[in-house]
């Protein structure tokens, strides 16, 4: 069964063809990154102009690298919910207008769910149930997949996702919108261990997340730096807020695998392409005898690849819209 699948929920525009959810046709994406870096942040006009220009040639190249005809398509699945509702919204009517023209069924993707699925593209014996964290620029979650449509909430960020605050560190250190991956690549060089910050929520017993102190008492510590106006150590300053955030993912995403006794862990969503949190994963989940996923780098980011994936499995389970189908800004992920 072959789906066209629409992306645009925040800052990529995406368009691909896959196959029985495991098997990318064609991926065609094009990143605003370059449009929305001079404001240091995504404009959200400015994005939804951009998706609008986008989506049609994106369609033409993805169709074109399938070597499919719309009479080949089984199905349709765009991202409705949770995102940017301008761009959201350009997807959406995008591909109910696909769905009238050629005929074909519509399916609604979330896009949490359209994240994990992003693991099916390249591990192809990986089924649920198993414990993901995903991790991204405005989600930080624990989840429990029961099924291939049905999530469990165990854990989430109490305040910032932890993209969100790589992403406003990294700007304070003079990196280019999206910070996160410049801080990563520059961490890589510099010493985890030169400055002391708070561990979040240390006295509770709890699996969330709280980035938000972390994020304040780095943003102190660069102060205190421009006040003397001495040089930013700006390498040792991204390793430190890097080992600190991705401690905090590992000790608790490890923690929940224990508590509820999943011995099968994977991570989705931008920041799981973190080297850092990869290779940490890697490494408690071998010492626990856990088997672990990781989606391949160019899937962790914003792609249509995982809506196609997670559009399959929806559409297998009988989920399918109507065309008064809205998209939704914030939408609870709900089993
Ligand atoms: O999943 P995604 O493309 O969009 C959202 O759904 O939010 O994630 C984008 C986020 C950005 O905050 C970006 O800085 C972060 O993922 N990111 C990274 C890395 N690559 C992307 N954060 C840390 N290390 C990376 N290597
Ligand atoms: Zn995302």
């Amino acid at each position: 069964m072959k789906i066209l699948a629409i992306e645009s929920s925040c800052d990529d525009t995406s368009v691909a063809v896959v196959e029985d959810g495991r098997k990318v046709l064609s991926c065609k994406t094009s990143s605003q990154i370059d449009i929305h870096k001079v404001y240091g942040g995504v404009v959200p006009e400015v994005a939804s102009r951009a998706h609008i220009e986008s989506v049609v040639p994106l369609t033409r190249l993805a169709m074109e690298e399938s070597q499919l005809e719309f009479k080949d398509i089984d199905a349709v699945g765009a991202t409705y919910a949770p995102g940017l509702i301008g761009s959201l919204l350009v997807g959406l009517n995008f591909a109910k207008g696909i769905s009238i023209a050629v005929e074909l069924p519509l399916v609604p993707v979330h896009h949490i769910k359209a994240h994990v699925a992003s693991l099916y593209l390249t591990n192809h014996e990986l089924e649920p149930p198993f414990l993901c964290l995903v991790a991204s620029g405005g989600h930080s979650h624990i989840l429990k997949v029961e099924d291939y449509t049905k999530m469990k909430i165990i854990a989430k960020t109490r305040d910032d996702a932890p993209g969100e605050a790589f992403d406003k560190i990294g700007r304070r250190l003079g990196f280019d919108y999206p910070g996160g991956i410049k801080l990563d690549q520059i961490a890589e060089s510099g010493n985890p261990d030169s400055f002391q910050l708070p561990i979040p929520m240390k006295e509770e017993e709890t699996l969330d997340f709280s980035f938000s102190g972390l994020k304040t008492a780095m943003i102190n510590i660069i102060n205190k730096f421009e006040q003397k106006q001495a040089p930013l150590p700006i390498e040792d300053l991204s390793a430190t807020f890097r080992k600190f955030v991705v401690n905090c993912l590992v000790k608790n995403f490890i923690n929940a695998a224990k508590i509820l006794n999943i011995k099968t862990l994977a991570i989705a969503g931008g920041v799981s392409a973190n080297s850092m949190l990869r290779r940490e994963l890697q490494k408690k989940c071998a010492e626990n005898n856990y088997r672990f996923y990781m989606p391949e780098k160019k899937y962790c980011g914003d792609n249509a690849a995982m809506v196609g994936a997670q559009a399959y499995y929806e559409f297998i389970s009988g989920s399918t819209a109507s065309l008064d189908l809205n998209a939704y800004a914030s939408k609870l992920l709900l089993p």
